[in-house]
């Protein structure tokens, strides 16, 4: 398929836009809310790039309606949110707080009257302070609270979430949040990371046990992982293993547990001497395979790795200047001391992260070839750059973003999904990162995602060049 020629995507295919509660809602103090680990996190000097926090954010909470007419105009058929959990269950005692319920229940059915279809992240990163306090991810008791939380999300909202979410990205909570500390709580421990894996898994099991339990087989239940290409630099034997070591961490300790009830005996080989694995319990495995109706994939880019040649000094896990992601990323991992992660090449976007549509159709296909009777959803995909706002000569005193770069990397990246569509990848919908320019965790507000530009100073929205591209693309139903 060529760049020009026009690709139709299936009639029923679903468009959509994601943000999550921390990055966009504010109102950290509203009705009932207590802290999360993020909030905790904001106030630690020096772990925020621009020394920001979600206080306010893009006011969401408050917004929402103006947010939801956006999304009208934008034609988006779906919205992917994410609950917080310190709004439903803010303290220790395990009071519910209905105030918490009631904000999502008005979302929700707002969307529902817009024709909007919401797509719900339960567990976003935003963890209750109070089960950090308590020990947090490596302690087994938070995968239980997370059942009863997810169990009373789906009692509640049964009736109008279309797809439930386990969790996003838990890739990030394990190695940023309890291995390279990059992310909240900011912990450095690669055995804690790794109880911190498998507490995820467990939670996803017992999460999508409770959501079934209350709501039977009508409820769609799915979990976003950010599975990572990685590319071997060269065929040597060492490089591609290399590749798979890396592959073994960063995928393999999801898909194996998620979709085939095991874990790859190369990973517990790989982790000796980082952990004993006394975390995972008899039975946990049949806990944590329970089935999908979809597989949530986030995708931004391609990591380039060779195997770290002896004697070449190796750069200690975490140890990336800050707001320097792909150091963050590529460092993050367990047992990577044999794995150097090249830098990225290209262009790269504001986040540094390199431009490589292919990967995400290799991706898709490759995940559709693995598990055949799987359909997958795009739920993340995206670009960070440099905006500028100009005047908008269609309007008077109108304003809007020039983002060229932006919808370059939206068309080639749609491009991307609609060839494996063609080539045989069972891609069900994708959903563009983000509506709205957000809080980037720890980079603060410098960097910016949205389709509309947020002016934090007003909250003022203002369209982008590629939130027009997209409406039009959701329009046609085609690139
Ligand atoms: C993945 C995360 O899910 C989201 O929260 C983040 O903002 C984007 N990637 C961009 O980094």
């Amino acid at each position: 398929m060529s760049d020009t020629h026009r690709f139709e995507l299936p009639a029923d295919f679903t468009w959509g836009t994601a943000t999550a509660s921390f990055q966009v809602e504010g109102a950290a103090r509203e009705d009932g809310r207590e802290d999360s680990i993020w909030d905790t996190f904001c106030r630690e000097p020096g772990r925020i790039l621009d020394g920001s926090n979600g206080d306010q954010a893009c006011d969401e909470y408050h917004r929402y309606p103006e947010d939801i007419s956006l999304m009208k105009e934008m034609g988006v058929g779906a919205y992917r949110l994410s609950v917080a959990w310190p709004r439903i269950f803010p303290s220790a005692q395990g009071r519910l707080n209905q105030a918490g319920l009631d904000h999502y229940r008005r979302v929700l059915d707002m969307l529902r009257d817009q024709g909007i279809k919401p797509v719900v992240t339960l567990y976003h990163w935003d963890l209750p302070q109070y089960l950090q306090d308590a020990g947090g991810w490596p302690n087994r008791d938070t995968a239980k609270r997370y059942a009863e939380y997810a169990g009373v999300l789906a009692r509640a909202f049964g009736d109008s979430v279309d797809t439930w979410t386990t969790l996003n990205e838990p890739w990030c909570t394990a190695y940023l949040g309890y291995g390279n500390g990059a992310h909240a709580p900011g912990i450095r421990d690669y055995d804690r990371a790794l109880a911190t894996v498998h507490h995820l898994n467990l939670a996803h099991g017992l999460g999508a046990q409770a959501i079934r339990a209350e709501l039977g087989d009508k409820a769609w239940v799915s979990v976003t992982l950010n599975l990572q290409v990685n590319r071997a630099e060269s065929g040597s034997e060492e490089d591609l293993a290399a590749k798979t070591r890396a592959d073994l961490f960063a995928n393999e300790v999801w898909l194996g547990p998620m979709l085939a009830g095991t874990y790859d005996q190369r990973i517990r080989e790989a982790a000796q001497g980082i952990t004993d694995w006394r975390f995972v319990r008899e039975g946990d495995l049949e806990t944590i395979h329970q089935p999908l109706d979809v597989l949530g994939i986030n995708y931004y880019s391609t990591n380039h790795v060779q195997a770290r040649r002896i004697g070449e000094g190796s750069t200690q896990a975490g140890v990336g200047p800050q707001g320097s992601l792909p150091d963050q990323e590529a460092n993050a991992m367990p047992a990577q001391e044999s794995v150097e992660t090249l830098p990225p090449r290209g262009e790269l976007t504001a986040m540094g992260w390199n431009q490589e549509p292919r990967g995400l159709t290799d991706l898709l296909l490759e995940v559709s070839h693995r598990f055949p009777d799987l359909d997958l959803m795009v739920t993340e995909n995206g670009s960070a750059w440099e905006d500028e706002v100009s005047p908008d000569p269609s309007q008077p005193g109108g304003k809007i973003v020039h983002d060229p770069k932006r919808v370059t990397y939206l068309e080639q990246h749609v491009r991307a999904v609609a060839k494996a569509i063609q080539d045989g990848a069972r891609v069900t919908g994708y959903f563009a990162w983000s509506l709205l320019d957000n809080f980037e965790w720890a980079l603060g507000y410098t960097k910016r995602f949205g389709l509309i530009r947020v002016d934090y100073p007003t909250q003022e929205r203002i369209w982008k060049d590629s939130g027009r591209r997209y409406a039009r693309i959701v329009k046609d139903n085609a690139i």
